[in-house]
């Protein structure tokens, strides 16, 4: 396993893309994998979860192929994927497993899907339950657990749902299965999440009404291949953008960053702590917005973030635990029990990590209150266990910026599911961060 070192102290000055958004990424594989004709994407993210969802669609007969720096797929259509040879492999990505036990239970073939030990401890009751419903037939470990056997050849029928939490993920499975369903798939989100399927179901031609918080989508819609430009990662953006406001000194200027407002909580929670944020040149790119984000060193001051700001923000906690350590008084987050069922228990996890450090953290079963310390380095050095997941190796590594001592964090190959090259780039801007292979 990869540890990284991370010095003591420096600032991020500079200009960079971070690679393209995964959540974007692995929709534009799925939908054009069970599209009609060959779609172009460019942009795509390359991380071990992208690559297993192309990976499993593979094993089900799609073709791609790489030319220039756009990977075509070819489609099957809505009915043409083939039986895979052995079980899909969905390693750590989450939203592979949830979006395609939609998709998978509408083929007229059985699939298994697996995956890592985190993966197969998250929980899929979530979306076993919908799909059942619809007439689904799956089995799973102690019922709720990966791996996941989709047995194929029912007949969907249409459902009106209303998930138990606001979750993209689920959304997006009931509305795939919905597309093998007969009759019409009505979702009813509890909350605000990203809608990145709705969008690019939009893209591919598939007719999705919205009103207020209810989808509607028809079963039996054809996809028609579309051209997909997948914009670079806010949320893996967001480590720069709290590396660039806690590093005194920092100034930095991230191009092309997905900013739909379904997904920009960071932004916003960043902006109303004092961060000094603007953003230019705002463009849609395939029906996604994105825009170039300017940012610099910022006194934060600590704010409280109720549940309405969390789906907006859900992978972003990290990175902001990491920023209101550094803010002048207290950061309260509540309302955020998700954050307890992500690749680790971000809740238990960060506040560990953080009193590692020597910040001063109180934990609630939804949420967190750290106390900032904004005058001093914010944290003393130490040693970090990630807990094998991405999101946490990041923005510990950005708390280096801010730190009296080096930082070390262990377990950081899983840094690649989501943000290949991430220390070669932050590298590039100023951070002094050194990875090795641990013993
Ligand atoms: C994602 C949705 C989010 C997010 C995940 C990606 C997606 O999960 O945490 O990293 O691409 O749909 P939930 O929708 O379950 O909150």
């Amino acid at each position: 396993m990869r540890q990284f070192e991370v010095a003591a102290g420096g600032s991020l000055a500079g200009t960079l893309r971070v690679p393209g958004d995964k959540s974007v990424s692995h929709r534009a594989i799925m939908f054009s994998a069970i599209a009609e004709g060959s779609s172009r994407i460019t942009g795509f993210l390359e991380s071990a979860d992208c690559l297993a969802t192309l990976k499993a669609f593979e094993s089900m007969g799609v073709d791609y192929r790489s030319e220039g720096d756009a990977l075509i797929v070819d489609g099957r259509g809505l009915h043409g994927l083939c039986a895979p040879s052995g079980a899909l492999d969905l390693g750590n990505s989450g939203t592979s497993m949830r979006l395609l036990s939609g998709l998978m239970a509408g083929q007229s073939f059985d699939s298994v899907l697996t995956g890592d030990a985190s993966l197969s401890r998250r929980p899929m009751r979530r979306v076993i339950d919908p799909l059942t419903r619809m007439g689904a037939r799956i089995s799973a470990q102690d019922g709720e657990r990966a791996p996941l056997t989709i047995h194929g050849g029912q007949t969907l029928q249409a459902i009106d749902y209303t998930p138990p939490v606001a979750s993209a993920q689920i959304k997006s499975c009931v509305l795939l299965a919905g597309l093998y369903a007969q009759g019409t798939t009505t979702v009813h989100e509890p909350g605000v999440s990203r809608d990145h399927t709705e969008r690019m179901l939009d893209a591919f031609g598939v007719r999705l009404e919205r009103e207020g918080a209810t989808l509607s989508l028809a079963g039996g819609q054809p996809l028609h291949a579309f051209d997909v430009a997948v914009p670079a990662d806010l949320s893996s953006a967001a480590f720069f953008l709290v590396g660039a406001c806690i590093g005194h000194g920092s100034r930095l200027r991230l191009t092309d960053v997905g900013i739909n407002p379904t997904r920009r909580g960071v932004i916003d929670i960043l902006q109303a702590m004092g961060a000094r944020i603007t953003l230019s040149n705002e463009r849609l790119q395939a029906g996604e917005p994105v825009a170039d984000i300017d940012v610099q060193a910022s006194d934060l001051h600590g704010i409280d973030i109720g549940a309405d700001m969390v789906e907006l923000a859900i992978d972003e906690f990290p990175a902001l635990f990491v920023a209101a350590a550094c803010a002048r008084g207290t950061t309260r987050l509540t309302g955020a029990a998700e954050l307890r069922v992500k690749e680790s228990d971000r809740i238990a996890v960060m506040a560990e990590g953080l009193r590692t450090l020597g910040v001063e953290v109180s934990v609630a079963d939804d949420g967190m209150t750290v106390v900032g310390r904004p005058d001093a380095d914010a944290f003393h050095g130490g040693r970090i266990a990630s807990h094998e997941d991405h999101r946490i190796a990041m923005a510990f590594a950005m708390a280096g910026l801010r730190s009296s001592a080096p930082i070390v964090i262990d377990d950081c190959d899983y840094v690649d599911t989501s943000f290949p090259g991430f220390v070669a780039l932050a590298r590039g801007v100023g951070l002094s961060i050194a990875a090795r292979q641990a013993s």
